[in-house]
Parts: structure tokens; sequence; C-alpha cells
């Protein structure tokens, strides 16, 4: 393999915009490789396989969380922000991944849980055993409950889970936690909590850390003056309502407030060289959410509406122009992201016909409908070349470089997410996109480590393997390898020019110094524009651009 050039995008250490057209690698660490055969992937597993992504050629990787956790939500659950969860490892071991990270050129960022914490958190305890009205209970969000008895909860807002948002404790007392009953919400009027965040943040960024992503950003600040509003109907609770209420005016979502934070952090970030930076994982549309990605804010904020476009041409255009107008409002970069693990992988998820239920797809083990696994790796890789055209930041998860669909046919018995249980076993939870990794075509959990995996691989993860597609001609894994390096020469500037005269169902833009991105979505092949073709997401159909099948010409 050729060296990846680098001169058009400085991303030495000192580089202070390194992340602004970044290609950043998801590693969710229970799942990518695991060192010490427990069927846990762990830091010491990741720092092996860091050459994986070195030679695929991204420039950072960010890590879900590896903090101390009883795992009620895959690691969301943080028990200790300045820690690790011995079951992956120790600190040692962090510094020696990032250390080799970024011996290898990969910058490093970390996921920061700042909106709840685990129930084991010392601050948690403390509050339970201090007793209502307490200094230890104000860090998290207690109340009185309603009813005669109190056996009401204090308002009927909902956890994003599924179920009441708050929960009673023995002394009658109710918290509220927006996710699972193990993840207490926490208090951000009380200051003690904002300290103790510039902490973590100044933990990490002194360990060398590049950047954090911020979860649920967009809910910190609630309003929680009394008495507590009501919200009158159970489906308001979710992010999908925002738009029901005047903007910032949600109780718990998009609070105007919310932004005082950010701006703080700022300063603590800033004081580091080169800037530590942030990206927000914040449901919220367009330029609400440009807001979060403020330059004296976090800088970045993932753009889930180009998650969420269906497989059409004028949607998707809608939406690259909308995210781009919002993100240069905002004086940020823009963010693009086609699978994580929370939603079902693009190799499958893009192949659901528009309206499709997707939790009912699960139920049936994804067999109603059927997806044809080949269709949908060619349009995952189409997705996925034309992600990579687009100025900004591109957000890849572990595996979509081998083209891994989803794992659809899970049986009950082994999911995880608290999402099943929490919903009385209705909505089956995101366990499909979460199965760990396949690196080798045979093996105890095909290379993922020397024992089983924590959830359970189906046979045919040994065809996607690592191993199965590494210096394979057309293979996936050769493509993304091909299409980083090309990127890496091409990306310059933040602007894209549509072409007008492009067929329909086709999208055709063309980057600075005559780089052009063209996808064929519709059902029939195309005409190519002139030039010489650079890279084609798929065989191209007697010199025309078949469907689902993207091109960069220059
Ligand atoms: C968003 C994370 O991506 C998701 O996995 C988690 O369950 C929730 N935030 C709660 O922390």
């Amino acid at each position: 393999m050729t060296e990846p050039v680098r001169e058009r995008l400085d991303l030495s250490s000192k580089d202070p915009n390194w992340w602004r057209q970044a290609v950043v690698y998801q590693v969710y660490p229970r799942s990518f490789a695991d060192a010490d055969g427990d069927g846990l992937g762990d830091l010491r597993g990741i720092t092996r396989r860091l050459n994986h992504l070195a030679a695929l050629g991204v420039d950072a990787l960010w890590l879900s969380p590896f903090y101390p956790s009883e795992l009620a939500d895959g690691g969301y659950d943080v028990a200790d922000y300045r820690d690790v969860d011995p079951r992956l490892g120790t600190l040692d071991d962090f510094d020696a991944l990032a250390a080799e990270a970024h011996r290898l050129g990969l910058k490093v960022i970390v996921d920061l849980v700042p909106n709840h914490t685990s129930h084991q958190h010392v601050w948690f305890r403390e509050a339970l055993a201090a007793g209502p009205g307490s200094p230890a209970r104000d860090r998290y969000v207690f109340r009185e409950g309603r009813g005669p008895h109190g056996e009401l909860p204090p308002t009927d807002w909902q956890s994003v889970f599924g179920g009441s948002a708050w929960q009673r404790v023995p002394d009658g007392q109710w918290y509220l936690h927006l996710f699972a009953p193990q993840q207490p919400d926490l208090n951000w009027a009380n200051e003690q909590v904002r300290a103790d965040f510039r902490s973590t943040l100044r933990f990490w960024s002194d360990r060398g850390v590049d950047g954090f992503r911020v979860d649920v950003a967009h809910a910190l600040a609630k309003d929680l003056t009394e008495p507590l509003r009501d919200l009158g109907a159970p489906e308001l609770s979710g992010e999908e309502a925002l738009g029901e209420f005047p903007p910032g005016t949600h109780p718990f979502y998009d609070r105007d407030e919310v932004h005082e934070i950010y701006r703080d952090w700022r300063k603590v970030l800033d004081a580091y060289r080169p800037p530590r930076m942030a990206v927000a994982e914040a449901w919220v549309p367009g330029a609400r959410r440009a807001l979060y990605a403020r330059p004296d804010e976090l800088g970045q904020a993932f753009n889930f509406e180009y998650l969420q476009a269906g497989w059409d041409a004028q949607e998707l255009r809608q939406v690259i122009a909308g995210s781009l107008a919002d993100a240069r409002a905002a004086g940020a970069s823009a963010t693009w992201v086609l699978s994580n693990h929370d939603v079902i992988r693009h190799a499958s998820r893009l192949m659901l016909p528009p309206g499709t239920d997707e939790n009912a797809w699960l139920l049936t083990g994804g067999h109603a409908p059927r997806v044809d696994e080949a269709a949908g790796l060619r349009r995952a890789r189409a997705a996925t070349l034309l992600m990579l055209a687009l100025p900004g930041s591109s957000y890849v998860y572990q595996g979509e470089e081998l083209g891994l669909p989803e794992v659809a046919d899970l049986p009950v018995e082994v999911l995880q997410d608290p999402i099943w249980e929490q919903t009385g076993r209705v909505r089956k939870g995101r366990d499909g996109c979460r199965v760990p990794l396949p690196w080798t075509t045979t093996g105890p959990s095909y290379g993922f480590g020397t024992g089983g995996a924590w959830l359970p691989q189906p046979e045919w993860f040994a065809q996607y393997a690592v191993q199965a597609q590494d210096e394979v001609e057309g293979s996936t894994l050769e493509f993304y390898r091909t299409a980083l390096r090309l990127r890496r020469k091409l990306q310059e500037g933040e602007s894209l020019v549509w072409a007008d005269d492009s067929p329909a169902g086709v999208l055709d833009f063309a980057r600075t110094e005559g780089w052009r991105c063209v996808t064929n979505l519709s059902d029939t092949a195309v005409d190519l524009p002139p030039g010489e073709v650079l890279l084609s997401s798929g065989p191209l159909e007697d010199g025309r651009l078949g469907p689902d099948t993207t091109v960069w010409i220059a």
C-alpha cells in the first residue's frame, strides 16, 4: 500500500483544525477486540489492532465508554469518569493505547457522558444515603411524588428506553432518569456537577486525548422550576416532538441554557495546545443542532438527519445542502454519519422500504421484509463513497469497512440492550449492530479473542472477516482503504457545487480542483459525466453508472 498523502490536509498534532475534515472511526470497546479471552473487548485488544485503523487511513478513533460500569447500558452508565473498567483494562493500558495511536498518527477521542451517571457512582450512593433535601441529592433530580401518598411519579415524562422517567427510592422520593433506571440524571444547575466535569475534561486532556464526544449533549439543562410541568402525552417526551414546542422550551431537550455549559467547557478545552475538539451527540433538527457546534462551544455536532434520510436523491440533496448551510452559519464544519452503535447498520437499513417499522423488522429476525445482502452492500458502498466526498468530517462505525450487515436475528434470550426489558420486551434494541467484529475466517470468535464473544456471532461473519478481505481486490475493506487514501489527496476547502443538469435520481456535485462525485439512486443506468473515474463503489455497466453506484471523477 502506498503511504497516505498528507500535504493538503495538515494533520500534524499542532494543527488546531485537524478535526474539521477528519475521518473518525468509532470503536465500541466491548466489541472490537478481546485480548484477555473473557469474551468482552478490552483496551489491550484495541491497542493490538490499531494497525488496522492506520492501514484503513482514518485520522482518529473515538472510543465509546470504557469507564467502570456495570454495563446496564453498554458503558453509558458510568460509575467513575476518571478510571478504566477493570474488565477492559487499566489507566496504564489507556496510556499505552493513546501512545500507540499517536505513534501511528491517529488522534484519540473519548466519550463523555454528562447527562447521567451510573447508579453505582459514589455521588448517587451518597445521595441515597443522605436522604431528602440533602446537598448530595441536589446533584441529581430528586422530587416528591404525586398522589395522596406520593405514590405517583412527579411528572408524566417518559424514559427514552420506555416507561416512566422517574424511579422511586425506599424513602419515598423519586429520581429522574431519562434513560435506564440505572442512569440517574445529573442536576446541571448544581455547581459541584459543573466543576467535576471540568476536572474530567482536564483529566483526559492532560493524558493526551485529542477530543471528546459528548453524549446526549442536548439534555443537560432542564426546566426544574416548581411545579414541574407535565407534557400531556407520552410521545412529547421524545426528541422527535421538539417541533411541537417553541424552540428552547421543551422541559429537558435543547433548552437555551444548555449552551452556557459548552461555552464554559470551550474555555477549558482551549487552554490546551492544540485545543481539544468536541462533537455533540444532539438529536436536534437543523439550525438548532448547529448551535452546539459554534466555535465558542463544542465545534461539531453529529448530523443525524443525514443518517435518517431515505435512499432518495431529492431528500439527500436537501439534507446535504441544509446541513452545509447550517454548519456554515454556525461557523462549524459539517459532519456525516451512516452507522453507529445505536442504529441498524446501513448495509441493511438503506434497503428497508420507506416507512418500514425497524423494530417490527428486527422482531421478524430480519425476514420481513427480507434484505438482499448483495444489494444492501452495493447500496451501502455507494452511500459511503458519497459521504466521503462531502465537505466536513465523516464518522465511520467499526465493521462498516467490512460491509457488515445488521445481525437482525439475535435470539431474544441473548439481548443485552436495556431497551428490551424496559419496554416490556417490545423493542428489540440495538444489539444487532454491536456483535463483536470478525477478524479471522475461523477460530472461536473469528479472531475477536481467544474465547467466545459476549453476543453470538453468526456463521456468515466469516465471509466478512478482515482476513477474508485484506488485499483482496474489490473487497469492501480495500474499497474503504482506497477511498480514504484518495480523499486525503483530494479533500480541500469546505464547499461543493451541485451540477444542475443531472438526471432525476442522480446526485452530482463538484468539489474543488475538478473532483466530482456522482451517485445514481435511480433504477436505471445513466451516462457518466466526462473525466477519469478515480474510484467506483461498484462495477460500471458498459461504461455507464448503474443504479446504487457512486463514482469519483477527476
Ligand atoms: C446515546 C448513546 O449513544 C447511547 O448508546 C446511550 O444509550 C444513550 N446516549 C444514553 O447514554
